[in-house]
């Protein structure tokens, strides 16, 4: 559907700073060469705890992180060949999450009946992906496709960061093209001009002009000279729950999102443009020119972000009955469509629980956020 581009104030929805997840999407838990065989990690989907633990033949395992014996994080645990046993006890539980041995148990007694969760994990662009939702719809849904990763005429620039704020924070700020006032220093953007703005069911898509200057925009190839100014369509699209833009097809930039809880979030994000090197300078420079990049470029803007957005935050958290007034369409869009995903999820599974249906994780899970969405979203 398309939307109108005027800058008009509308009214902030204060409850996209509650909401939940739809857990029924693939969501990065951490990046996948940071975790070698042998060795498990924990990772945090929307206050649903996982150990995730990768065996001695490469394959990747996702175990809620809680032992059925007595309650200690699995994550603190050990693997043995493709099976992971709790650091207290020993007890060992297989890929599905079935108990299949306890080291002090007499061999020819049965093993109780003790289960973790486990869930759909799987490597891709370098990133460990799990679905903490309906198993059955992990196979229908996919990670976002990135056909540049494995492209050698882009260069890849991965950066990850933390925030201290509610996922609708920070995918605003994604969104939120007007911002460019923020990284003036840093030479970002400026002049943008909101062209177009689409909604469907599970994205918004918006087109901005907007205006380039300096080095950082001549080292990207928006322009040949450093002093001369540029004006390019940026589209950005937030393809729930995570976030893609690109620039005239001379940078890319997906941006995955991993809500934590209420007020933590995390990016993983792969950065993709085009440089002017020989491909064998390339091939050698890269490692060195990704972390300079990291450093020096994208953790100097991100960092500028995080600020914004933990204020941003950290004010609501003091006054969260304060209304705020928003003039750009796009993030009405983008708090309407992350608002309406979590509410299509509880409507779905409270009709499943009316069937009796959803598992207790699950319950326990949407549980948390639950009643405030009930309270703030029936009104
Ligand atoms: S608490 Fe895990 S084995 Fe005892
Ligand atoms: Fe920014």
């Amino acid at each position: 559907m398309e939307l109108a581009t005027t800058l008009t104030s509308q009214s902030f929805q204060n409850v996209v700073r509650e909401v939940g997840i739809n857990p029924n999407y693939w969501y990065p838990v951490g990046w996948a060469n940071q975790l070698a065989p042998g060795e498990v990690m924990p990772a945090v989907i929307w206050q649903l705890k996982i150990a995730i633990y990768r065996d001695f033949q490469n394959q990747l395992y996702a175990l809620e992180d809680i032992c059925p014996h007595k309650g200690v994080a699995l994550h603190k645990g050990i693997v043995q060949g493709n099976h992971l046993a709790c650091r207290y006890h020993g007890w060992a539980f297989d890929g599905t999450g079935k108990c299949v041995s306890i080291p002090y148990l007499p061999s020819q007694q049965k093993l109780p009946c003790a289960q973790v969760r486990s869930y759909p994990v799987q490597e891709k662009y370098n990133l460990i992906w799990v679905f903490p939702g309906d198993q059955e719809l992990a196979q229908k849904q996919l990670p976002p496709e990135m056909p540049e990763f494995d492209n050698s005429d882009w260069f890849m620039v991965p950066v990850s960061a933390r925030m201290n704020a509610h996922f609708s924070i920070c995918n605003e700020n994604s969104m939120d093209v007007f911002h460019g006032f923020l990284h003036q220093n840093l030479q970002g953007w400026f002049d943008p001009v909101l062209k177009s703005l689409q909604a469907t069911e599970a994205k918004v898509c918006a087109q901005y002009d907007v205006s380039y200057k300096g080095r950082i925009a001549q080292f990207v190839g928006l322009s040949d000279r450093a002093d001369q100014v540029t004006t390019r369509t940026v589209s950005v699209e937030y393809r729930y729950p995570h976030y893609y833009s690109s620039l005239e097809g001379m940078s890319a930039l997906y941006l995955m999102r991993l809500p934590v809880g209420l007020t933590a979030s995390r990016s993983f994000a792969l950065f993709f443009f085009k440089i002017r090197l020989p491909k064998w300078l390339k091939q050698l420079v890269t490692p060195v020119l990704q972390k300079l990049l990291q450093r020096f470029v994208f953790m100097k803007f991100l960092n500028q972000d995080i600020e914004m957005m933990e204020s941003e935050q950290q004010t609501y958290l003091a006054n969260p009955q304060r209304r705020y007034v928003e003039i750009n369409p796009a993030i009405i869009a983008v708090q309407r469509l992350i608002v309406r995903q979590y509410k299509q999820f509880m409507q779905q599974s409270s009709q499943l629980s009316n069937n009796q249906h959803v598992d207790s994780q699950q319950m326990v899970n949407n549980n948390v956020t639950q009643q405030t969405l009930k309270k703030n979203i029936l009104l």
